[in-house]
């Protein structure tokens, strides 16, 4: 494609490490949507003939079906999925293909190629997550007065419905969709017709190309448009947030599944069992979530190296945008469906996270609230109060409402029989009823709000 001005071919070296065809052949379906968006503009401008462009616009349509046949073929010779293409088009085509550059550069077809690319990936992701929020919706539904303990440092601190404790991943996670979506406005400007750098000498219709690959206009510097990767960055950014955020979901449903825990059951079809010990139910999909969103987190911090220091406009060192993009992209997929099927699927124990919330003194802050209400005694000496009474629960072997009276009015006089309706863990969830709190009343409301914010009602 550009042997004129050299005496020797590469070396065996030089063809393999200047290869990108292994991965970026992933490019294919965009690599000939842009081409041919490119010819038909050239077309219509006059740069080409209309028989060349319809014999080149046929080609292009053959080689995507050879290739949706039986794949991209791998010659190292001819580096990437722009020259293969190309190459095969002029096998069929002969030397009127060589007419479909006119006016373009691998730097501007690339930057418009990988965007496309890009661009799916993060509609597809909007997609998985808004999945994944059905289904965080639907169980908090079900389990709007499900009592559970909630925690702090993974010790029990006050009861909380598992509704309410679902939804708190909602909010993480239509976050993360906003991002994705924030960031499909901010690219949609078409790269092509920017040329190798500096834009091109024909007269070129941009918003034609730009309107046929679907993007809103073109870019407005060809230094910039060639050398952009912010697209790419942005998706593994917002990949990356996403992925953390499963990951504490993940991790919430292995702890959970655990024997001592006991709060949930997880499907058969997202669980593992052992080769060795029968009895075993393992949380693989979980734990791999967890571990993808460290190999995320990876590829987002691969490309920011890569793209760090590099002078305007295009280096080669950009052509490894793409492996740490499509990695990420294939583990979030996955992650975001395997979280779903787990949220939609895994059945919740609500007897043994009841219990878990009776057993840990959670309602020792309602006692405390109760003497400040009901007796007007400062909270710093209600709390003291009620850590007597938590010592002396624990002695005796019982729950806080499990002391008697006798045992409370030892502790403080000012107590009173009124004080058991507030330990209750029904009582506790039902008094934090403020605005985001966990009261089923509250939860439910928020369910209805969610509901609307997916446009589900
Ligand atoms: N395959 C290259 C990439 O992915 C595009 C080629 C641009 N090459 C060049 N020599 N300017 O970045």
């Amino acid at each position: 494609m550009w042997g004129g001005r050299f005496a020797e071919g590469p070396s065996a070296i030089m063809r393999e490490i200047n290869a990108s065809i292994p991965f970026d052949k992933a490019l294919w379906r965009e690599d000939i949507a842009g081409s041919r968006a490119h010819v038909a503009m050239l077309a219509q401008q006059g740069i080409v003939s209309e028989a060349d462009a319809t014999a080149i616009d046929e080609g292009l349509q053959q080689v995507a079906a050879e290739y949706e046949r039986d794949g991209v073929p791998e010659d190292w010779d001819l580096e990437d999925i722009h020259m293969t293409a190309e190459a095969r088009l002029t096998e069929i085509v002969g030397p009127a293909a060589g007419r479909l550059h006119t006016a373009r550069s691998r730097n501007d077809q690339v930057a418009t190629d990988f965007r496309m690319w890009v661009r799916s990936a993060m509609q597809r992701s909007i997609a998985s997550i808004d999945a994944l929020l059905s289904a965080l919706v639907g169980r908090a539904e079900e389990h709007a007065d499900s009592i559970m303990p909630g925690f702090t440092h993974l010790q029990t601190a006050q009861p909380v419905t598992l509704g309410h404790h679902l939804l708190a991943y909602f909010e993480m996670l239509i976050r993360d969709r906003s991002r994705f979506a924030d960031a499909l406005v901010r690219m949609d400007e078409c790269p092509l017709g920017s040329a190798a750098l500096a834009g091109t000498g024909f007269d070129i219709d941009r918003d034609m190309t730009a309107n046929a690959l679907g993007f809103a206009m073109p870019t407005r510097n060809s230094l910039d448009a060639v050398s952009d990767r912010d697209f790419a960055l942005d998706y593994l950014m917002a990949a990356s947030q996403c992925s953390l955020h499963l990951s504490r979901l993940a991790e919430e449903f292995i702890i959970w599944a655990s024997q001592p825990f006991g709060f949930v059951k997880l499907p058969d079809t997202l669980s593992t069992g052992s080769s060795i010990m029968p009895q075993k139910r393992n949380p693989d999909a979980a734990e791999l979530v967890r571990g993808h969103a460290g190999r995320i987190i990876g590829c987002a911090t691969s490309l920011m190296i890569t793209m760090k220091g590099l002078p305007l406009a295009y280096s080669k060192d950009m052509q490894n945008d793409k492996p740490p993009v499509f990695e990420a992209a294939g583990l979030l997929d996955l992650s975001l469906a395997a979280m779903a099927g787990m949220v939609a699927d895994s059945r919740f124990e609500t007897a043994r996270m009841r219990q878990a919330a009776e057993a840990g003194h959670a309602t020792a802050t309602d006692l405390a609230d109760w003497l400040v209400r009901q007796a007007d005694i400062p909270f710093r000496e209600a709390h003291h109060i009620t850590g007597a009474a938590v010592k002396l629960a624990d002695e005796k072997g019982v729950a806080l409402d499990g002391l008697s009276i006798g045992d409370l009015k030892a502790i403080d006089a000012r107590i009173d029989e009124r004080v058991f309706d507030a330990l209750s863990v029904d009582a506790s969830v039902a008094a934090r009823a403020s605005y985001g709190g966990t009261a089923p009343v509250r939860v439910r409301e928020q369910v209805a709000a969610a509901k609307k914010r997916l446009g589900l009602e």
